[in-house]
């Protein structure tokens, strides 16, 4: 129990409230069946993963209460890298998530002496964000967190409070941010609370080309991030979710300082290759998409409430607002004329962020991206990015926000491709 004396009542798949993880080979044929026992309908959606539309749980798909489907779909090569899987039915995925509903998902390659880092250790951090009443029960959203997104006030670790871990070896970490809204503004600190760098390795998709060092790594709602852990000397370190100014709405703080876990760092620095992947970076668009991100705020009867939009209109099941076609390289162009942070996420695959720009030019230059492959990218207020991407299949694909209560008040778009 979280809470002494009271335990809490989640929902969870198998019966497991530590969270699933799935490990998967590149070429396999990945057969799932659903049965689900909530009294609300659902799905499973493959976050980030190329299935078919038709097999992805979109909330074009849902399963009633008590009914069962399969899920059927390839995994093309090339697909290797860190995934997870959530309910997605329409207007409820963010609370079946903040009830326990999310697994991780790893893809391994196909031949796997071709990951550079293949021969390291794995450790798995799945971060998850819980919302309790004094009761030990699943607190209900209130005005701010329909607002803002909900945070809660235990950020668990593969379903575990502030867990001690142990690395005797130089490490790749894989870390998910499955909670519904709260930003991981990630550091690694040593016990005087000075900062040590991260190192890098990978994103949504896979490994970079080659790794990055960062004081801080920020991993959005949805994001995926990989990053070796070594060191020259044996060390305790904390690693952190530094405070983070979302532009949050209300008479709220801004999202608190955390600390998420204490890793115990035995002496073992370790070289890692210079390349650790080669990427092609995808050619010259032959169209462009331009999506706005936009709020209204009202204070009807002293209570704030907001409206979310994608082109001045929120999601309306049937109608469609983007048409793509398949196989052909595509620029989307996201600008956030909002008043905080929206963590943008496409389905289909994996894109190319090209850069991050301020929409008034005049506030700075834009930050350019070493190729590498993700499918969510966090918007800072007043902020554009721009992607490139190819659909692979034909059908409907969503595009949305990934804090899930805005998706859910309707920032998101359905996207067609043919
Ligand atoms: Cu992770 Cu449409 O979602
Ligand atoms: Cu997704
Ligand atoms: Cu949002």
């Amino acid at each position: 129990a979280f809470i002494e004396g009271k335990p809490t009542t989640v929902w969870a798949y198998n019966g497991s409230a530590t969270p699933l993880l799935m490990e998967w080979v590149e070429g396999m044929t990945v057969e799932i069946e659903l049965i689900n026992q909530l009294p609300q309908e659902t799905t499973l959606h493959w976050h980030g993963l190329p299935v078919p539309p038709e097999e992805d749980g979109g909330p074009h798909e849902a399963v009633p209460p008590q009914g069962r489907r399969t899920y059927r779909f390839v995994l093309p090569e090339g697909c290797a890298g860190t995934y997870w899987f959530h309910p997605h039915p329409h207007g409820t995925t963010h609370e079946q998530v903040f009830r326990g509903l999310a697994g991780a998902i790893i893809v391994r390659p196909k031949v796997a002496s071709s990951d550079a880092l293949a021969a390291l250790p794995e450790t798995h951090l799945f971060v998850t964000d819980l919302k309790l009443n004094a009761d030990g029960s699943i607190a209900e959203n209130d005005m701010n967190d329909a607002m803002n997104g909900r945070e809660g006030q235990f950020l668990l670790v593969n379903g575990v409070y502030q867990p001690m871990v142990s690395i005797d070896q130089a490490t790749r970490v894989r870390l998910w941010n499955a909670t519904n809204a709260r930003f991981l503004n990630m550091q690694l600190q040593d016990t005087a609370g000075q900062p040590v760098s991260l190192l890098q390795v990978g994103t949504d998709g896979g490994l970079l080309a080659q790794a990055q060092q960062a004081q801080t790594v920020l991993v959005s709602p949805a994001e995926r991030v990989e990053l070796v852990l070594s060191s020259k000397e044996a060390a305790t370190l904390n690693l952190h979710a530094l405070a983070y100014k979302q532009g949050k709405m209300g008479m709220v703080q801004p999202t608190p300082a955390r600390q998420l876990l204490t890793v115990q760092l035995a002496a073992n620095a370790i070289e890692l290759p210079k390349r650790l992947r080669e990427i092609t970076p995808l050619g010259a668009a032959v169209r462009q998409q331009r999506v706005r991100l936009s709020e209204t705020m009202s204070m009807a009867g002293g209570m704030h409430s907001m409206n979310f939009y994608i082109n001045d209109k929120q999601f309306d099941m049937k109608r469609i607002d983007f048409n793509s076609k398949v196989g052909e390289v595509e620029e989307w162009v996201v600008d956030n004329t909002s008043d905080m942070d929206h963590p943008v996420h496409i389905h289909g695959g994996q894109f190319q962020l090209q850069r991050r720009e301020w929409i008034d030019a005049s506030r700075g230059a834009p930050t350019q991206y070493a190729v590498s492959w993700k499918d969510t990218v966090n918007l800072r207020s007043g902020e554009r990015a721009v992607f490139k991407m190819i659909q692979q299949h034909k059908g409907v694909r969503m595009l949305h926000c990934h804090i899930l209560e805005h998706e859910d008040a309707g920032m998101m778009a359905n996207v067609s491709v043919v």
